[in-house]
């Protein structure tokens, strides 16, 4: 009886002595590996296998030597805005799409007996209903002819387009 008893202790401490080895042994290798991963990891995070001297050296330098040669001006290139799109461009680009055929009781481009009664109103009158809108009998117009990105200035060249073609 205690014999046998002694021989379980016996295997339960062996037992544990060689989880505790292997655990000891899983340890120790898991941590031999470490700086050679630190290394791997380091070398793919800057990308080249540059020096420290190189990664940590200033962006700029200062000369003070005083310039041996005159240095040429520098030239700045100014970009001028796009100009506005002239009154044609701008009808081309929306106002076609009613006025060109006469859709939906906008009057037709170039249809003098249409257009003769809106002229007579002035060209502020014209202006003022491009850029508002207006409703019509016939149809409405829409704000900018539903252009917001439309400059009233763009809007403006356009009815003079229309009127110039129309008269
Ligand atoms: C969705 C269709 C549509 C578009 C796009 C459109 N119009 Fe019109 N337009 C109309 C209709 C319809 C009328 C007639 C309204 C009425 O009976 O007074 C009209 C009338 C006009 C008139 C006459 C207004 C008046 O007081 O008699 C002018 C000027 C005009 N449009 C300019 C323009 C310009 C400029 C554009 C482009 C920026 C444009 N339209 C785009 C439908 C359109």
């Amino acid at each position: 009886m205690t014999v046998k008893r002694n021989a379980m202790n016996v295997s339960i401490i062996l037992g544990i002595g060689i989880v505790l080895m292997l655990f000891f042994f899983v340890l120790v290798v898991h941590h031999r590996e470490i700086p050679a991963r630190v290394q791997q990891q380091r070398g793919a995070l800057l990308g080249t296998n540059s020096t420290v001297a190189e990664r940590i050296k200033p962006v700029g330098q200062v000369d003070l030597a005083p310039a041996k040669t005159q240095q040429a001006p520098v030239k700045i290139a100014v970009t001028a805005p796009p100009p506005a799109r002239d009154g044609q461009q701008v009808y081309q680009a929306g106002c076609v799409a009613c006025h060109g055929a006469g859709i939906a009781g906008a009057p037709k481009l170039g249809d003098k007996g249409q257009w003769a009664k809106r002229i007579a109103k002035g060209a502020d009158t014209l202006y003022a209903s491009a850029v508002n809108g207006v409703q019509g009998s016939g149809g409405a117009m829409p704000a900018k002819g539903g252009n917001p990105a439309l400059s009233d200035a763009e809007v403006k060249a356009a009815v003079d387009y229309m009127v110039a073609q129309s008269k």
